[in-house]
């Protein structure tokens, strides 16, 4: 495998079986690490600019921290505050930026604007979630996944409700790692027939699966692991209430965790709405990893900055 260094990270796409592999395990290594509050300063002197678009706890928190953790320092970069809120052009402010950050992450709206963003930097670009994806996010459920039920290959995924950036971040994510992945929406609200066929062209080469239907039930049975995220995304504040009716059918509820597995773990990306995508006695409930799967965004990005930004990670062991 071909060192990391100087990539941009847009989507999980641009990175092999074997690279999402490394990312994982480097992430639980630095994790065992910090919990033994081992110093692990991989990005030490090293700085890492983050531009958000759109509102975000988790995904802040948990890069500035994880930065700090390895010695460096993170930015806010408020998009309203910066001239790009005035217009000043994507290009430009990718170009400056590079000359004083060795890392940008960015959260917008259009996956477009990450991805001109990612042509004029020269340091590595982050996403920190699209209207199209949030591979940051799949990284975070892969590793939570993972240690919780010890493998990947062969595993059951079902997601329920809207085919959103998270649903496609986590079809994409799965089926390079030899998941079986159901996708229950209603119709007009399915992932996307692009990123559909990349999860199957994945899916072709790893051993997984993918499935998209509109029937809850369907894609729920048997399941290892159930997954959800808000029926009305950032930006779509307008559709809540048409939103809540179309998905009602979708909810995570207990009904849905006794057809998946005995065995089902509940996961869901936060902030969530309860009583909408996830009833709360299954977000609170003891099958629920979703405190793990929050903070699990930390260990796996800082192992991805280690990676992309770092000079040398690889005396980094569990041991
Ligand atoms: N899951 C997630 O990205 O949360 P935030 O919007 O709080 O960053
Ligand atoms: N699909 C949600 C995810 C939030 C982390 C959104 O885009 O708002």
């Amino acid at each position: 495998m071909k060192g990391m260094r100087g990539r941009h990270f847009l989507t999980l796409q641009d990175f092999t079986a074997e690279e999402i592999t490394a990312i994982l395990d480097l992430a639980g290594a630095l994790k065992l690490k910090q919990q033994q509050k081992i110093p692990h300063p991989l990005l030490a002197g090293k700085t890492l600019g983050m531009i958000f678009e759109k509102p975000s706890t988790r995904t802040r928190v948990s890069f500035e921290v994880g930065m700090w953790q390895l010695g460096g320092h993170a930015l806010f970069l408020s998009s309203q505050e910066l001239q790009i809120g005035r217009g000043e052009p994507i290009r430009d402010t990718a170009s400056v930026l590079s000359r004083y950050v060795d890392g940008i992450m960015i959260r917008a709206f259009a996956h477009s604007g990450v991805e001109e963003m990612a042509r004029y930097a020269t340091v590595p670009v982050i996403n920190g979630l699209t209207d199209l994806y949030h591979p940051c996010q799949a990284l975070a459920d892969l590793l939570t996944i993972r240690e919780k039920k010890g493998l990947l290959q062969g595993l059951r995924v079902a997601y329920l409700g809207d085919g959103n950036n998270v649903a496609h971040s986590l079809m994409l994510g799965c089926t390079k790692l030899g998941i079986h992945i159901s996708v229950g929406a209603p119709r007009g609200y399915w992932p996307q027939a692009e990123i559909r066929a990349k999860a199957e062209q994945n899916a072709r080469f790893s051993g997984g699966s993918v499935t998209v239907t509109s029937d809850p039930a369907a894609a729920v049975e048997g399941a290892d692991v159930l997954y959800t995220d808000v029926w009305a995304s950032m930006g779509q504040e307008q559709e809540k209430i048409e939103r809540k009716k179309i998905f009602a059918p979708y909810q995570l509820n207990g009904d849905k965790l006794a057809q998946a597995g005995p065995e089902a773990i509940v996961m869901h990306c936060l902030p969530a709405c309860r009583g909408e995508e996830i009833s709360a006695d299954v977000l609170e409930g003891e099958r629920s990893v979703v405190l793990d799967q929050a903070e699990n965004r930390m260990h796996a990005q800082k192992a991805l900055m280690a990676m992309l930004m770092g000079n040398n990670y690889s005396g980094v062991s569990s041991q």
